[in-house]
């Protein structure tokens, strides 16, 4: 257990009358609190522009802790302390009241607490706010000590390369970089932590880790969910900037990466930002060859009729904005040249599944009738939370014969313990200083140079080659004609 830090917080969230505040920030909270993980004095000040009565305020967060919480109904008794340290300010975000305000109760907490603690100051808001929020911390000197006080950015970081450039110079000249902490909650999943435990404490992986040994990598997340209330969000975003700019591309960086030297913030974002570096950039013709983008029309998804994206709310009836997007990319490096990386992610989907695949090549050594099934290692991040490695093994028998057997590493077989939620491992971090699961300015610019060719060759030709696949299949066929020859489909535990 990591020693419980001392210092006084003082959590405020921009944006709390929203979906990401009662879905995951207060349930990710309480679950710190239940567990004694923050501070013995801690406030948090939500901050939105309606007004509110504050037992009805409280009672919604409540419910959000029931509904959504990885440790089911809230205890009545800790949800009243907890609940108690909840302070609503009703304020408009571009009015410099709501920050007079703020900081009055701000300094009344470190008053209080006769110390001057960690601020934390968590943009849960649309995009136009991040800026207009940002300078006004910066005017009214709420953010002011780089040690202590910390923003939290959610993503989309930036609509494009040159908007996200332009947003880390912004907050550049108001924050050090040590206070700005761009969250990806991918990174944050246990699973996906996991994965540079297995990669760097097993030694036995490392020197097979590479272009002699490695086929090809499938990272696929597929999602049952549709856009369902966030038409208007998304349909100016797509399936490549929500998705594949930060939570494949880390993923991809986190399985491709060098190891780091130490187990330190900046190296290991050191080590990501240049496996992004080194991807090989997208050519237009390699766009429209390796780059496949798809829409999902009315089907049935878990037995539900679900309409086409086409007629969800707040989309355009003519849009051309990708539900789903598969790509091949290159790495050119040492120990990647010639590996493809396949990349999918899609909406209405058959089944959720986000799944890693490295595919070991084939034996030379064939010194067996039976073909041999080269050897598979399957890390699958959720709904299932297992790593299995797929080998050849003799069937029991008279007669050498060859069948394929999994060795499973499964979570709720090795930990009885429910694992925490992403929120609650990032919250933590920012409130201890922990920056290693942020992303750093410079990354999430390398990560927009990957996938800006696709933008832009998609902006030029809105319509060309958007292919349409049927809610609650597993998308279009050229997905899976791009996998060839490597493979013959996207690997997934079951239909
Ligand atoms: C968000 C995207 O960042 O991640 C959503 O905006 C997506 O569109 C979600 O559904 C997926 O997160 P998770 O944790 O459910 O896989």
């Amino acid at each position: 257990m990591k020693p419980k830090k001392v210092f006084p917080s003082a959590i405020t969230i921009f944006g709390a009358k929203g979906d990401l505040t009662r879905r995951k920030l207060i349930p990710a909270l309480y679950n710190l609190y239940i567990e004694n993980r923050l501070p013995e004095a801690f406030t948090i000040y939500c901050v939105d522009f309606l007004t509110v009565d504050m037992d009805a305020f409280r009672n919604d967060l409540l419910g959000g802790i029931n509904e959504f919480s990885r440790n089911g109904k809230a205890d009545p008794k800790q949800w009243e302390t907890f609940a108690e340290r909840i302070c609503y300010l009703q304020g408009d975000f571009t009015h410099p009241d709501t920050y007079t305000q703020l900081k009055s109760k701000l300094d009344e907490f470190d008053m209080k607490t006769e110390k001057r603690g960690i601020r934390m100051f968590y943009f849960a808001v649309a995009p136009r706010f991040i800026e207009v929020i940002a300078e006004a911390l910066y005017t009214h000197k709420l953010c002011n000590k780089a040690a202590l006080d910390r923003i939290v950015v959610e993503k989309p970081f930036g609509s494009d390369l040159n908007t996200a450039k332009k947003l880390n110079r912004f907050l550049a000249k108001r924050f050090a970089e040590k206070q700005i902490y761009r969250i990806d909650h991918y990174l944050g999943k246990e699973t996906v932590q996991n994965i540079m435990a297995f990669r760097f404490a097993n030694y036995v992986f490392e020197p097979l880790w590479n272009k002699k040994y490695i086929d090809h990598v499938q990272i696929s997340v597929a999602e049952q969910v549709g856009v369902g209330k966030r038409g208007g969000y998304y349909d100016s975003s797509g399936a490549l900037r929500d998705m594949i700019q930060n939570h494949l591309m880390q993923l991809l960086c986190i399985v491709a990466m060098e190891c780091p030297g130490a187990y330190d913030a900046e190296k290991i974002r050191d080590a990501k930002t240049k496996v992004m570096k080194d991807v090989r950039p997208f050519t237009p013709t390699d766009v429209f060859k390796n780059v496949i983008r798809a829409q999902y029309t009315a089907g049935e998804v878990n037995s539900a009729v679900v309409p086409s994206y086409r007629e969800e709310a707040q989309v355009s009836s003519k849009s051309n904005t990708e539900t789903f997007a598969a790509m091949r990319l290159f790495i050119d490096n040492e120990r990647w040249e010639g590996v493809p990386f396949f990349m999918r992610t899609g909406k209405s989907m058959t089944r959720q599944s986000s799944v890693i695949v490295i595919q070991f090549k084939d034996s030379p050594h064939k010194i067996f009738k039976d073909d041999v099934v080269p050897n598979r290692l399957l890390i699958s991040i959720q709904p299932e939370l297992e790593i299995s490695l797929l080998f050849e093994s003799k069937v029991p028998g008279l007669d050498m014969k060859l069948l394929p057997v999994e060795m499973d590493f499964m979570y709720q077989d090795a930990y009885k313990e429910s694992l925490p939620e992403a929120y609650e491992a990032l919250l933590l971090d920012v409130l201890e200083g922990d920056a290693t699961l942020f992303m750093r300015a410079d990354q999430v610019e390398a990560a927009w140079k990957v996938v800006m060719p696709i933008i832009d060759t998609w902006k030029k030709y809105p319509a060309k080659q958007l292919r349409l696949y049927k809610a609650g299949t597993w998308g279009p066929d050229a997905a899976t004609t791009l996998l060839k020859p490597y493979a013959k489909d996207w690997f997934r535990l079951s239909n």
